[in-house]
């Protein structure tokens, strides 16, 4: 959470700035900031709010800098105002430093500052940096950076300037993400790659106690204890233009409509002829996927959905069994290894703070880690023993669409060989299985040229106060997922359901005024599913019900009604959370909500 961005070189760094920050602004948006120096003077802005706040602060100035700094916050300690923004400065107000992460230990320093004679405006716990780094300036930045780092307790990624060495962005990095991006003739610092692959593609990873500063054409990197370090050059193949909206209104709906061909991207990544699925982020001398025991998925939100769908298939196909956790849970438990477990994270940003944090328990308990996340080179990626890249591109809609898709996808892949591995489907079956994931992009494309049906449904319903989502078997977490799409955009109350619980408590809550959207393809639990639908019908409650494409009889116990393709029932969530995500989508826009950019959210959650 936060974003972090410096620049160095000869292009109008507040603008590089600013553009930079909009681009980031999905890992927080309560304030933004930012520093230069302009002839060896420091300088800084920061408002609260979205980027356009400080935008209409910043529009009408010409600073002819040559470096700077930004950042936009997710406000953790302090209120989300403008003094509590970033960057943070000395008193001296020589030094600017913007920071991303936690400093555990920040009271206990804050009181030692004060009693020294510093003075402190804010009530972050990142300022006490600024004032460590500036006690020990007589040394030079990277002493002086040292020094604060070695006093404090927590997670950083810090980018600081300071008139004394003007031509230097410092930088350096404990447990929250920051990379370096090499330009020709600049140079830049990031927290992350999607602000910055329009300038280059040329990216240096920093790894944890790392400490350095870049300048205009070069960089330089050391550990905390002052080994020298060098860390290779990945070039990065995303393409810049993915990170654009093209015509859309938002993010979120660029990115459900860019579900078809992320599907097939992913199909040409694992899948290389008919019948053959092959992995190359798993070395099987590191991990043998045939000797695996048991299997154990943590993740959070979004991911963990894929992760309760994943559960389903590869038990299915490969008879392993799989366990499911949410990582914040998982990870305050006793972990208990057997044998040859493997855990698996699932994640998109590759950041997240409890994920990242159970897969590096579960590694020191001697278990292998696989992760499926999106980007590459991540702490998830890094930390893990193999890995399953999702080829999604920048997701950069906080409600997470397509990456789910692909996550989907991926996970199905994976059980399919570990099926086809173990001799559980024979090659025709799998050939017959890949054959079939590979037309579900033009069924999606089906579902999107009927988004004017959903979009009235939403429009019906956008004035409820609450949803309760309801599914079985693989759309289970479907429910869930629908559920949660459409409570963190659109701030309405929703519930997701196994079907066959309703009866245990929630069936109370039906009355005439509660819509219940009720997943119900054709599968094995149709049959049971229709009966919950009835039930609900049968105390008034308001059925949208997606169905399988002719299916006249659960149209009798539909208020509303969307149909979907018919494919095999392993298939059907890629194909019913489609509609799902639109309607969250229609009834968020509908009620004015930034779709984009929901309130108190981030897309990479950094902090636990
Ligand atoms: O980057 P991750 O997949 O690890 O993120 C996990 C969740 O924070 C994420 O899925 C979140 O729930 C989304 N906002 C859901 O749309």
């Amino acid at each position: 959470m936060c974003g972090i961005i410096g620049y160095i070189g000869d292009r109008d760094v507040t603008s590089v700035l600013l553009v930079g920050l909009d681009r980031l602004s999905y890992r927080g948006y309560d304030s933004a900031g930012i520093a230069t120096i302009t002839n060896g003077e420091l300088s800084h802005w920061k408002k609260a709010g979205k980027i356009r706040e400080l935008n209409k602060i910043m529009s009408s100035l010409s600073i002819p800098a040559s470096l700077g700094i930004g950042h936009t916050r997710w406000a953790t300690h302090g209120a989300p105002n403008d003094v509590n923004g970033h960057p943070h400065i000395s008193n001296t107000r020589k030094i600017a430093l913007v920071h991303n992460g936690i400093i555990e230990n920040h009271s206990a320093l804050r009181k030692q500052l004060i009693n020294d004679g510093h003075l402190f405006r804010s009530e972050t716990d990142t300022e006490v940096l600024v004032h460590l780094i500036e006690d020990q300036l007589d040394l030079g930045m990277i002493p002086a950076i040292k020094h604060a780092l070695s006093q404090v307790e927590g997670t950083y990624a810090i980018a600081v300037v300071c008139e004394s060495e003007p031509d230097k962005v410092f930088i350096a990095r404990k447990g929250s993400p920051l990379l370096i991006g090499l330009g020709k003739n600049d140079m830049f610092v990031s927290s992350d790659i999607n602000n910055i692959i329009t300038h280059t593609r040329d990216i240096v990873y920093l790894e944890d106690h790392d400490i350095g500063y870049i300048t205009k054409d070069s960089f330089h990197l050391e550990t905390l204890s002052g080994e020298s370090v060098t860390r290779p050059v990945t070039h990065v193949d995303w393409n810049p233009e993915s990170a654009e909206k093209h015509g859309y209104d938002h993010f979120m709906l660029k990115e459900i409509y860019e579900q078809p061909s992320v599907i097939r991207k992913v199909m040409s990544k694992y899948v290389n002829s008919p019948g053959s699925i092959e992995f190359k982020g798993i070395n099987p001398e590191n991990i043998d996927l045939d000797k695996v025991g048991r299997f154990i998925i943590q993740a959070c939100g979004t991911s963990w959905h894929s992760g309760l769908v994943a559960k389903y298939m590869i038990e299915k196909y490969a008879k392993i069994l799989t366990e499911v956790d949410i990582s914040s849970e998982f990870r305050y438990r006793q972990m208990i290894a057997h044998g040859n477990d493997v855990v698996i994270a699932i994640s998109q940003s590759g950041e997240t703070a409890d994920t990242l944090a159970c897969l590096r328990e579960a590694k020191s308990q001697f278990f292998k880690a696989i992760s499926f996340v999106n980007v590459k080179e991540s702490s998830i990626d890094r930390a893990s023993d193999g890995v399953i890249y999702s080829h999604t591109g920048p997701e950069i809609g906080v409600a997470s669409t397509k990456n789910y898709i692909a996550q989907l996808v991926c996970l199905y892949l994976f059980a399919l060989k570990l099926g086809h591995n173990k001799q559980m489907i024979s090659s025709e079956e799998l050939d017959q299985k890949i054959q079939e994931l590979q037309r579900i992009p033009e069924y999606i494309d089906q579902i999107l040229k009927q988004a004017d049906d959903i979009k009235r449904i939403a429009q019906k319903y956008a004035l409820s106060r609450e949803f309760l989502f309801i599914g079985r078997g693989v759309n289970y977490p479907t429910a869930l997922e629908g559920a949660l799409k459409l409570k963190e955009i659109s701030y309405i109350h929703a519930t997701g359901y196994a079907a066959g619980e309703l009866k245990h408590g929630p069936i109370a809550l039906i009355d005439s005024k509660l819509p219940v959207v009720c997943i119900a393809p054709k599968t094995s639990t149709y049959a049971k599913m229709l009966a919950n639908i009835e039930e609900v019908r049968s105390r008034k409650g308001k059925t949208i019900v997606i169905a399988t494409e002719g299916d006249t009889e659960v149209a009798k116990f539909s208020e509303d009604i969307f149909y979907i393709p018919e494919v095999s029932e392993d298939l059907t969530p890629l194909l019913t959370v489609i509609p799902l995500q639109l309607l969250s989508y229609y009834i968020a826009n509908e009620l004015d909500c930034d779709v984009d950019q929901p309130r108190n959210l981030a897309k990479s959650v950094t902090v636990e």
